[in-house]
Formats: structure tokens, C-alpha cells, sequence
């Protein structure tokens, strides 16, 4: 038997708590990026960061527009994912010493931030669409086609990067 009663009784109610934690990830990546533009050495990543970080910005504005439009109100849940991905690109960082090899660990932990956006944008938007919420897809869609482009510019960095890093070695 449970005790407590479940509260995510409908979709429309999932769609709302989804956006509420994925608000948090925006959050928590603009909290990160700084810090991974400062520890970046190549300048074209350094300057994927920042543009990134710019789009990220307005990625946290789409969903605060969106939740404030659905319930009047645009407050956070904690995205522990986001904080886990975020302790192991700290941990990667820590552990390269060599400037080329940090910067192959900064895209590798980046990508993995976006290809979870990429999943979680893609979720959001269908159940957008299953709902009727038009308006909402159309602003997720816009996210969602920077989280691509910002994981299609990573790989392209990487692909330089990693070339010179494995000589380097
Ligand atoms: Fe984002
Ligand atoms: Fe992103």
C-alpha cells in the first residue's frame, strides 16, 4: 500500500515537473560554463563555451516563459543528473594536466550535457505536442536545434583537438 499518493497523476502534470528540472539543468550549466571557458585553452572552444553560454541563457528565459504561461510561476526541481555530470567534468579537469588533453576531457563532459538536453528537449517537445501546447513546442524546438548545433561544433573542435593531443603524447 503507499502512504503517499502519487502526484504525477497526468501527463500535463510530468510535462510541468520535466520543465521544472530541466530549468534546473539550464541553471546549473550556466553555473558551470565559466568555469570550463576559463579552463579551456583552445580558442575556438573557449569561444564555443561562450557563445553557448549566451544561448544557455536564453534556453533558462524559454522555460521560465513557458512555466510562467502554464502555471503562473517558473520554479526549479533539482536535476541531480546535471549535478553529477558537472562533478565529473570537475573531476576530469582536476586529473588532466596537460593543456590539449583537458580540453578533449572539457568536449567530452560538455557533450555529454548536451546529448542529455538533446534527449530531455526531445521528450519535452513531444509531450508538448500531445498536449496541444503549440506555442511551447515551437520555443523547445528553437532550444532543442542549439543543443544540436552546439553538439555538432564540439564534435568538430573535437576532431581537431584530439589529433593534436594524441601527437602531443
Ligand atoms: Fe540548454
Ligand atoms: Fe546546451
Amino acid at each position: 500500500m503507499k502512504l503517499i499518493a502519487p502526484t504525477l497523476d497526468n501527463l500535463r502534470k510530468l510535462y510541468i515537473n520535466q520543465l521544472q528540472m530541466l530549468l534546473s539543468s539550464e541553471q546549473q550549466i550556466i553555473e558551470a560554463l565559466p568555469t570550463m571557458i576559463d579552463k579551456a585553452t583552445d580558442l575556438q572552444l573557449k569561444q564555443a563555451f561562450q557563445a553557448h553560454l549566451q544561448e544557455t541563457n536564453v534556453h533558462a528565459e524559454r522555460l521560465e516563459q513557458i512555466l510562467e504561461e502554464a502555471t503562473g510561476e517558473a520554479n526549479p526541481i533539482q536535476c541531480d543528473v546535471l549535478a553529477a555530470l558537472v562533478e565529473e567534468i570537475e573531476g576530469m579537469v582536476t586529473d588532466t594536466a596537460d593543456d590539449s588533453i583537458r580540453d578533449a576531457a572539457l568536449i567530452a563532459g560538455a557533450q555529454r550535457v548536451e546529448h542529455y538536453e538533446i534527449a530531455v528537449y526531445g521528450a519535452q517537445r513531444h509531450f508538448a505536442e500531445v498536449l496541444g501546447e503549440n506555442a511551447a513546442a515551437e520555443l523547445l524546438t528553437q532550444t532543442l536545434k542549439e543543443e544540436e548545433h552546439a553538439d555538432h561544433l564540439l564534435r568538430e573542435i573535437a576532431g581537431r583537438i584530439d589529433v593534436y593531443a594524441e601527437k602531443e603524447a
